[in-house]
């Protein structure tokens, strides 16, 4: 399947949530990222289940709402009902991770793990026919704009063989860091679904944005402008 695009966000100006969310659906974007951030498992805070809700209507993209709080599986109903689509938890959030997974889907939502850069894919393996998409963070989440570690790459890689070897259909997502010069290896890694944030929504032309990194995906390293 061709590479897709999640606009994060976090990234976009606060004072023109709606504007932003019609700007990347003209744009081309496939999903919409939610960076939802408690200020307990990451040191910043974001937004809830209301303002899910209400951008809600404004658009038919995919809400990939990324939950990087404490006890996920205590609020996982309210974003449901909020119109989320996916539902992404931290595996470092879960001691019970399988049974969270399996809440997920009880709710009819599509269920995502996400690995902090410290922890192993290993750490997943028994649990991953129950994905329907891995997250493999390339910063440390808490907030944009950070340097992408390319050690993270080497996780894509362990994932990739590991959904081959196991004959499982859950889609590969990257996040943080992601922009034209970083993505061409990721892509090669293994990446499917790239989320960015400040190389979308801190250009001034989101469709070009979301085109080149689409041309970097496709064509490598060594891609013109
Ligand atoms: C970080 C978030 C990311 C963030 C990425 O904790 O999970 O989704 O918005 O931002 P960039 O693309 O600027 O690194
Ligand atoms: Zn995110």
């Amino acid at each position: 399947m061709d590479t897709r695009i999640a606009p994060s966000l976090l990234a976009c100006d606060f004072t023109r949530f709606a504007e932003e969310v019609a700007g990347v659906q003209a744009a081309g974007a496939d999903w919409l990222h939610l960076d939802v951030m408690d200020g307990h498992f990451v040191p910043n805070l974001t937004f809830g289940p209301p303002l899910i809700a209400a951008l809600r209507p404004l658009t038919k993209l995919p809400f990939d709402v990324h939950l990087m709080i404490e006890r996920p599986e205590q609020s996982l109903a309210q974003y449901a009902q909020a119109g989320a689509d996916h539902l992404t938890v931290h595996l470092e959030a879960c001691p019970h991770i399988h049974r969270t997974l399996m809440q997920i889907r009880e709710l009819g939502k599509r269920a995502g793990v996400s690995l902090n850069p410290g922890t192993p894919v290993a750490a997943l393996q028994h649990v991953l026919p129950l994905c329907d998409q891995v997250l493999i963070m390339s910063v440390n989440p808490g907030f944009g704009g950070q340097s992408f570690l390319p050690a993270m790459l080497q996780k894509v890689g362990e994932l990739a063989r590991l959904k081959q070897e196991l004959g499982l259909v859950f889609d590969i997502v990257l996040d943080g860091g992601v922009a034209p010069k970083t993505i061409a290896a990721a892509a090669a890694a293994g990446v499917e679904v790239f989320v960015a944030g400040s190389a979308i929504f801190g250009k001034p032309d989101l469709a070009h944005a979301i085109g080149v990194l689409r041309h970097h995906a496709k064509e490598g390293p060594n891609a013109k402008q």
